[in-house]
């Protein structure tokens, strides 16, 4: 069977492994010691961010070879047929168009102009909305939006609705529902009045099982809570690319704001799907954050990949998957209010570049999609840093931290600062034995107790991280943050030749899902199904027989 191997892909692969090969005793603190630039040199700044790589385990030849596979994967070419709209996307023979959802200036394609169409239109929905113009069933305003979503559709609007939180106008709460498990919903349903709640039913297939769930649910809920069929239009909305399949759900046509085949579902918080953003935001507030993003794709496509922001994301990950062993990264935001980045991205790197063949579908024998987790900074301190600091796999770290807070506790901002240097400068340095044992020496140990304890408090230290700092979380800074990741993931799948913009793998977990679904039903369970999972439905089975 044909392999893909990426040393058949780039002629210096030899080369960058004799290169790693030549680095066993080098650490981060030799790199440093050896330029006292290196903190100045190995940064770069676009749209408002500023990337400080110099904590990593490369140098200037590093880069160049690194370079070179970007130009062999030819990568600039790659990147103006992204932004020009080329079916990137070959398995779904469609472009990933994401960039023009944030165009800014006259439109200059149909699917500009598509755009602008639903902007205006949002933008009528979220003024009528806050003016209290829109009313409910009793004619009351609208004080609660409850988007009613799941993955593409859930993830970047409850991400960026909590990111920027200071900029909330006060006009409306804005609520998230995605599991299936009514649960959430339930929670949720009891805390609103179905006079003044309106649903935004967002789905790009409008075929998602969590979704239409749970809208049923939001219907039977409002009808019981007495408002009549003919009343639901004043409390559902929609966002689809299926319009035709929403209108026969039972949203009313005119409710109903399209996005189109060539947004995926986790590059689409931009378009329509951005709805609760603006209503939580208001609509300018939202053009901000596009014009973030497009100032990032601006960059993306014009600055050289050695001072280009996304692609040197990029290429670092590269460089610790296939060289390092590093199968996972860490995304540590220093800011409470992006506390569900690392959740964000997850959907955003592991389903873009989760994949196991190549473009053309050749199984691939190199790692891809690495898996991406964190939590915000200081909290993860207290719980997994331990790993990060004395565990034995390496885990490249992105840091992201704020110059300044909307918070009026400027001291504690400080602290959190000081935290986020602190971690990135002990994974660097660490702490090695002889300076544990003079620490404890200090501390007044004995000799005995150095002996016994010292070993256990080695940090090792040599550990890369990367830190990504904004001067103040904004529509802006976080529109551009976003987009550097996303274009990273596509320098990645670039790289290891892969297609970033399709997502069959999760298509056998939902037809199962069904066959499941009806066997627990009927409880008839097929006969060639393993024991594992037959007896798993027999047990839900018993414990729920009427
Ligand atoms: O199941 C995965 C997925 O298809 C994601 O790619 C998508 O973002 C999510 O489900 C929701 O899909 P939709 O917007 O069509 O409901």
């Amino acid at each position: 069977m044909q392999v893909q191997k990426l040393s058949d892909l780039y002629k210096n692969w030899a080369e960058l492994e004799q290169h790693r090969n030549s680095w066993h005793n080098q650490t981060l603190e030799h790199l440093f010691a050896r330029d006292s630039n290196r903190g100045l040199r190995y940064r770069v700044s676009a749209a408002g961010l500023e990337l400080d790589y110099a904590k990593n385990h490369l140098t200037d030849e590093t880069l160049k070879h690194l370079l070179s596979i970007a130009r062999q994967a030819d990568l600039p070419g790659a990147i103006k047929r992204l932004l020009g709209g080329a079916h990137v996307n070959n398995t779904e023979d469609r472009p990933a168009l994401h960039s023009a959802l944030r165009h800014i200036g006259a439109p200059i394609t149909a699917e500009h102009q598509q755009v602008e169409e639903t902007l205006t239109r949002m933008a009528q929905l979220v003024t009528a909305v806050h003016s209290g113009s829109w009313t409910g069933y009793t004619g009351a305003a609208i004080t609660d939006v409850v988007n009613i979503g799941i993955g593409g559709s859930d993830l970047g609007p409850r991400m960026v609705t909590k990111a920027l939180s200071p900029f909330h106008t006060g006009h409306v709460r804005v609520h998230f529902v995605a599991n299936i498990d009514g649960a959430e919903i339930t929670d949720l349903l009891k805390q609103l009045n179905p006079a003044t709640s309106l649903f935004i039913v967002a789905s790009k297939s409008f075929s998602t099982q969590e979704t239409l769930e749970n809208s049923l649910s939001a219907k039977a809920w409002m009808l019981a809570g007495g408002a009549s069929q003919g009343d639901l239009a004043k409390h559902f909305v929609a966002i689809s690319s299926r319009v035709d399949t929403a209108v026969s759900f039972g949203i009313a046509a005119e409710n109903v704001y399209p996005i189109w085949d060539w947004v995926g579902g986790r590059y689409s918080l931009w378009s329509a799907i951005g709805l609760p953003i603006a209503m939580a935001i208001g609509m300018d507030n939202f053009n901000q954050l596009r014009a973030g993003a497009h100032a990032m794709d601006t960059h993306f496509a014009e600055a050289p990949l050695e001072k280009n922001l996304p692609v040197l994301m990029g290429l670092i990950m590269f460089w610790y998957s296939n060289f390092f062993g590093a199968t996972t990264q860490a995304v540590l935001p220093y800011a409470y209010h992006l506390q569900l980045l690392p959740n964000y991205l997850q959907q955003l790197e592991m389903e873009s570049n989760g994949k196991s063949v190549t473009k053309t579908g050749i199984p691939v024998d190199y790692p891809t999609g690495a898996i991406v987790w964190g939590t915000e900074g200081t909290n993860g301190q207290h719980s997994f840093h331990q790993l990060l600091h004395q565990g034995t796999t390496l885990i490249p770290v992105d840091f992201i931290a704020t110059l300044r807070s909307h918070s009026p506790l400027k001291h504690q901002h400080r602290l959190l600062f000081a935290n986020c240097v602190a971690q990135s400068q002990a994974l660097l340095t660490g702490r090695n034995l002889q300076l544990t044992a003079k620490e404890l020496l200090n501390q007044g140990a004995n000799p005995i107790e150095i002996e016994r304890l010292a070993v256990h408090k080695v940090h090792p230290g040599n550990r890369p991280s990367n830190t990504i700092v904004m001067d103040l979380l904004t529509p802006h800074s976080l529109g551009a943050l976003i987009a550097a990741y996303e274009h990273k993931v596509y320098t990645l799948g670039v790289l290891l030749n892969i297609n970033s913009f399709d997502q069959w793998g999760v298509e056998l977990g939902k037809l199962l899902g069904n066959h499941v679904n009806i066997a627990l039903e009927t409880t008839d369970v097929p006969g060639d199904w393993d024991s594992s999972t037959a007896e798993l439905i027999r047990r839900f089975g018993v414990a729920n027989e009427s």
